[in-house]
């Protein structure tokens, strides 16, 4: 593998993951954050540090970007110049604003790939790390075996914005889970049981359940839900328990509340036989052509 120059722009915690893997992986490393302190363990480890973002840039043939969010990324390339130069920007965002850094990107002259991170710092460069991408698919090509220094890369298509619309899905789908998780451990706890006892049960259920959650997809889109085996109306019936056993322990239900109110409108509009999954009808949410 030749060894390319790397930037890394921004040093929290994964950018700093993302500069020690490209400096393992043998590649000279050029590191820029904000406050100037972050680089210096890095440049103990073979890094350069740049005084400032411009000068980071011209040193890097490939420009990672990790920092808080899109507007600090705005704020960090503003009067930059990036003729010529590869972006890669793992910040997190929304579509629109992946799309946005993209477009300004090729107006300034720049390259793009966005990516989403599945990974903590500690497993950033281990298989259990990966990096969804989308936008330049020359980018991808060309730089996918050095992102692979950080993870398992996944090109996911040409829109800039399609790795953060799958990144916002994931991540609502995740806090979801950790919402239900909490709520759980708090029932239990109520009810005298320790969340060590129940989370093995808890974690037993929900794989049997993920089959369920394959068929729940097919049925949202082809929007045929008359399967019905987990209907509507049973459901409505045991998140009413939930959240009287919620009420009874004294602890808040917002959660369940919420989940029951896009049964209860799918229920009241006489489809209580019909597939849950026809309760994300009550979200709305029509497909999105990329712009
Ligand atoms: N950590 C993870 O496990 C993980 C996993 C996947 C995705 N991500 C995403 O990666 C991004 C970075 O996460 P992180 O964990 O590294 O965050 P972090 O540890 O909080 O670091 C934030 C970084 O952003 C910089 N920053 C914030 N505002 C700035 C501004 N206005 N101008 C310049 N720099 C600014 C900070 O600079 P200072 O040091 O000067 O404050 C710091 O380098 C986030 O979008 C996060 O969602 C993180």
């Amino acid at each position: 593998m030749t060894t390319e120059a790397i930037t890394v722009l921004g040093l929290g915690n994964l950018g700093r993951a993302v500069a020690e893997a490209f400096l393992r992986g043998g590649h000279p490393t050029t590191v820029w954050n904000r406050s100037a302190a972050k680089a210096l363990a890095l440049v103990e480890g073979g890094a350069t540090a740049a005084a400032t973002v411009g000068e980071a840039v011209a040193a890097g043939e490939l420009v990672v970007v990790a920092v808080l969010d899109q507007r600090a990324v705005r704020e960090v390339l503003h009067g930059v110049d990036v003729r010529g130069r590869v972006l890669v920007n793992l910040t997190s965002g929304t579509p629109d604003e992946a799309r946005a850094v993209a477009r300004w990107a090729g107006e300034n002259g720049a390259e793009y790939l966005h990516g989403a991170v599945y990974a903590v710092p500690q497993t950033i460069g281990t298989a259990a790390s990966s990096i969804n991408c989308s936008g330049s698919a020359a980018v991808h090509e060309r730089w996918r075996e050095r992102l692979g220094l950080l993870g398992k890369v996944t090109f996911l298509g040409a829109d800039a914005g399609r790795a953060s619309g799958y990144d916002v899905a994931v991540l609502a789908g995740m806090y979801g889970l950790i919402g239900g998780f909490l709520h759980a451990a708090a029932l239990a706890r109520a009810g005298g049981i320790k969340a060590t006892e129940l989370t093995p049960m808890l974690l037993s259920w929900l794989v049997d359940l993920h089959p369920a959650l394959v068929a729940f997809a097919e049925e949202v889109d082809s929007a045929a839900y008359a399967g019905g085996e987990s209907s509507l109306a049973m459901n409505q019936s045991g998140l009413a328990t939930l959240i009287r056993a919620a009420e009874a322990q004294g602890v808040p239900f917002a959660g369940l509340d919420a989940v029951k109110a896009l049964v209860d409108r799918q229920v009241a509009e006489g489809r209580g036989a019909e597939s849950l999954a026809r309760a994300v009808e009550s979200l709305g949410g029509s497909p999105r052509r990329a712009g």
